[in-house]
């Protein structure tokens, strides 16, 4: 029964990454390998060396007479709005009189050679008066310094519903940041184009985001501003926003000097200068009843939100989206605030929110079974939700699968025998531990905001039978464009041979989201469906009209042949479009999506905000070595809810690297910034991402195959975010080992769960 339902077999067909020849050869273009045209000039941002304070005195004089030189460039240069917030205007792209974050850039040094410009970075002197730095969340909060107004998630009644709980525990969670860490850095190149426009070849998630933004700052519409992105070295949500002040940069001196102009982060500089995923404080009260049933809970989520709101107002109402993950509760009231720190502003990274909001009920749930003395799975599977409850924002459960996930991956990998393996194995040693953890996830497919969720997408059949295609879809190693290109090469009928994917360009696909939210191929894919059944339509009425002379009869195009009646003809794909050609028919076409069904009521906080949901349960495995604190996750295992996957190879990518880059986040990955906001962890030997020596010995990925109706791109679930929550089972795991070492230990919910905290845990004593 398990074997049937969980798709160990492999697609016969297999498309494969479309880029990975070009990848693994070097020949993918990323923004720095674009050839340079004649008279570009090399930028170099100088930036706040603290925190907070006034500007007092800013002298460049000297540094711009600095052999190679051409300009230095402040907030006064800028024709436009010195602005480039994205949800509230509170972000200056140079820092006028005050700087909030140390990072913050202040200006822009435009030189012929990098040289020259990094030694006029060096003749730069400010004078910063110093004000209070605030690093801590509560202490933001505790001063009313909030980013955007507080918001609030409520079903049910918890007051009432606590009354009645047998068990309550309360209890703190942190979770870290995370630094991004794409391969490449952030960057643009922008040259300028004729009747004062600009062109710019931009390292972004969000082109019409640079777009917009370039335009308000340079004073222009956007219709002056073109961005042109072949593909990312890697986003992970750091480009949603923050790709938009770089570029914007690049611009700017293209458009004031009439140059071309290049402005690529070196990798400390995006470190220091970047918002990272945005650390959370949270209290959370857990009331459970005699059969362990959760009751009621509640959360206060405090957000790290960092200088400016960027994406965090949207980052937080995920949060709540998020905060009872796979769970049915009927009573919850979730609060959450997004605090104003002197940190550089935090930003969207995998999942956006939703990680933060899962490990405080997942920590919840572990302190209620360590003191219940039931394995923590016991809590989990039992309130586990199901078709046809609500979600404390009100969209009722369709389709659920988070029990099929738990009770194929837990029947699969038989969970009893491996925790009497733990056991056994825990008490016939005394200083090497293990643990186990089940981690299961829900998350909402849609971005949160509804306004957000349409795209559009550009055909062209050219008369040779060749097909361009272009959409708003950003490849950044998540596999979008393989996964256009079969959407086209299905819908036609053609091999995936004759289609070739363009950039992703404002002017030939406009006013686009960002690449995020995981709904990048479901969005995107269903405009181009949409284009293409246009194009359909054409070359099936020419067929049944002028070869078929029969208006009723039913053409199909499969495998480049044409299909009358689902006879096979002897006409080809290829003749078809000449001789439609010929006579005149638009061989062009442009689709549209807007995803139905989907709304949300801000002002009640309810509605449907997803299309669906994607779901998956995880067990992880770890070994503790308790005489030095060191741990291994010795196995990952997952049954995750694939829908019916068009990219077997793809979507296992996407589920090996999220899991991985969530252990990261749980366990080594560890953003430290002092008590003035600087940052310390500032560059890869200060900073630990997992390696290929830190991915599990076992990892493996069983898609759940399930064919329900429901908007994902020909029913293949998107797959983007959802993974990495998987990781946070590593915390649980690597604690639970340390909890068998000793019982007593005061080990808190505090993540990362790093090497130094566990030594510390394996040592500690509540007594
Ligand atoms: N995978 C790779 N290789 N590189 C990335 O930058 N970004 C992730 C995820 N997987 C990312 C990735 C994030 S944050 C999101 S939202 C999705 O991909 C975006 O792509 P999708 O909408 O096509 O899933
Ligand atoms: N997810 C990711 N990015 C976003 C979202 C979301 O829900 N909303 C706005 N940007
Ligand atoms: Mo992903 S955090 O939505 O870019």
């Amino acid at each position: 029964m398990i074997d049937e339902k969980i798709n160990i077999k492999k697609p016969e067909t297999q498309f494969g990454n479309a880029d990975a020849a070009n990848h693994v050869t070097g020949r993918s273009i990323y923004v720095d390998d674009i050839p340079a045209i004649e008279g570009m000039l090399y930028l170099r941002i100088f930036d706040s060396p603290i925190a907070h304070g006034k500007i007092k005195k800013i002298d460049y004089a000297e540094a711009e007479q600095t052999e190679g030189v051409v300009k230095i460039f402040s907030y006064k240069d800028i024709p436009g709005e010195n602005q480039i917030g994205g949800i509230f205007p509170d972000e200056p792209l140079l820092a006028d009189e005050e700087v909030h974050f140390c990072g913050q850039p202040v200006l822009i040094i435009a030189a012929e050679n990098d040289d020259a410009a990094e030694e006029a970075l060096h003749k730069i002197k400010i004078e910063i008066d110093p004000l209070p730095v605030i690093t801590d969340p509560r202490i933001a909060f505790a001063q009313n310094k909030l980013l955007s107004p507080s918001r609030k998630f409520k079903i049910g009644d918890t007051t009432t519903a606590f009354a009645q709980c047998k068990y309550i525990f309360e209890g703190r969670t942190e979770t870290n940041g995370q630094e991004h860490l794409y391969l490449e850095t952030q960057g643009a190149y922008a040259y300028p184009t004729e009747h004062d426009s600009v062109k710019i070849f931009s390292s972004t998630q969000g082109p019409t985001q640079v777009q917009r933004t370039a335009a308000r700052v340079l004073g222009v519409g956007m219709n002056k501003v073109e961005v042109d992105v072949s593909r990312l070295g890697g986003g992970f949500g750091g480009k949603e926003d923050q790709a938009s002040a770089w570029a914007t940069m690049a611009a700017l001196v293209a458009y004031l000097l009439k140059r071309p102009a290049k402005c690529i982060l070196h990798r400390m500089e995006d470190m220091r200068m970047t918002g990272k995923r945005n650390p959370y404080s949270s209290d959370y009260k857990i009331g459970l009843d005699d059969n362990y049933n959760i009751l009621a809970y509640e959360a206060t989520f405090y957000q790290n939100g960092g200088a400016a709101a960027d994406l965090s107002p949207a980052i937080l109402e995920r949060t709540l989206f998020h905060c009872t993950n796979s769970y049915f509760v009927p009573n919850v009231t979730a609060t959450a605030h997004s605090c104003k720190t002197n940190l550089p502003p935090n930003t969207a990274f995998r999942g956006f929110g939703g990680p933060q909001g899962m490990f405080v009920i997942e920590a919840a749930i572990d302190h209620a079974a360590k003191n219940l003395g039931v394995d923590a799975s016991v809590i989990q599977r039992k309130n586990m939700m199901d078709d046809g409850n609500e979600m404390p924002y009100g969209q009722i459960i369709k389709n659920a699968e988070a029990k099929d996930c738990w009770d194929q991956v837990t029947v699969k990998c038989d969970i009893e025998a491996i925790k009497k393996d733990i056991n056994d194995f825990n008490s016939q040693n005394d200083l090497i531990k293990k643990g186990v953890a089940l981690m299961p996830v829900c998350f909402g497919i849609s971005f949160t905001n509804t306004m957000m969720n349409h795209a559009r997408a550009l055909v062209h059949v050219y008369s040779d039978g060749s097909v361009g295609v272009s959409t708003g879809a950003v490849e950044m190693g998540q596999g979008v464009n393989s996964k256009m290109i079969q959407v086209a090469a299905k819908t036609l009928g053609i091999s995936t041979d004759r289609i070739k994917l363009e950039s992703t360009n404002t002017t030939r696909v406009a006013n686009t989201s960002p690449s995020a939210a995981s709904s990048t191929a479901d969005l995107n894919g269903k405009a181009l469906l949409h284009a293409c059944n246009q194009v359909n339509e054409r070359l099936y009425s020419f067929v049944k009209t002028e070869i078929a002379g029969d208006t009723e009869c039913i053409v199909e195009i499969k495998d480049e042949q044409v299909y009358i009646n689902g006879e096979a003809t002897v006409h080809h794909w290829k003749s078809i479009v000449q001789q439609v050609f010929t006579k005149r028919i638009n061989l062009s076409a442009k689709g549209h999506y807007a995803t139905p069904v989907i709304h949300f009521d801000k002002s009640i906080e309810k509605g449907h905000p997803f299309a669906y949901h994607v779901y998956g349960t995880a067990i992880i495995r770890a070994t503790v070595d308790c005489l030095r604190g060191t741990y291994e996750i010795d196995a990952v295992h997952a049954v995750h809810d694939a829908g019916t996957s068009i990219n077997h190879l793809v979507d296992l990518g996407q589920c090996e690297g999220g899991i991985v880059q969530g252990i990261g986040w749980m366990t080594m990955e560890e953003v430290v910034y002092n008590e003035e906001g600087r940052l310390l962890s500032n560059a890869l030997s200060t900073y630990k991402i997992p390696d290929i020596y830190s991915v599990p010995k076992e990892l493996t990925v069983d898609f759940l195959n399930t064919d329900k109706n429901n908007l994902a791109i020909q029913k293949s679930k998107a797959v983007g975010e959802p993974p990495l929550m998987y990781g946070i089972g590593a915390f649980f795991a690597i604690r639970n080992a340390v909890i068998a070492f000793n019982p007593k230990s005061t080990i808190k919910y505090n993540a990362p769960i790093t090497p130094e905290k566990v030594l510390m845990g394996l040592y500690s004593s509540n007594e």
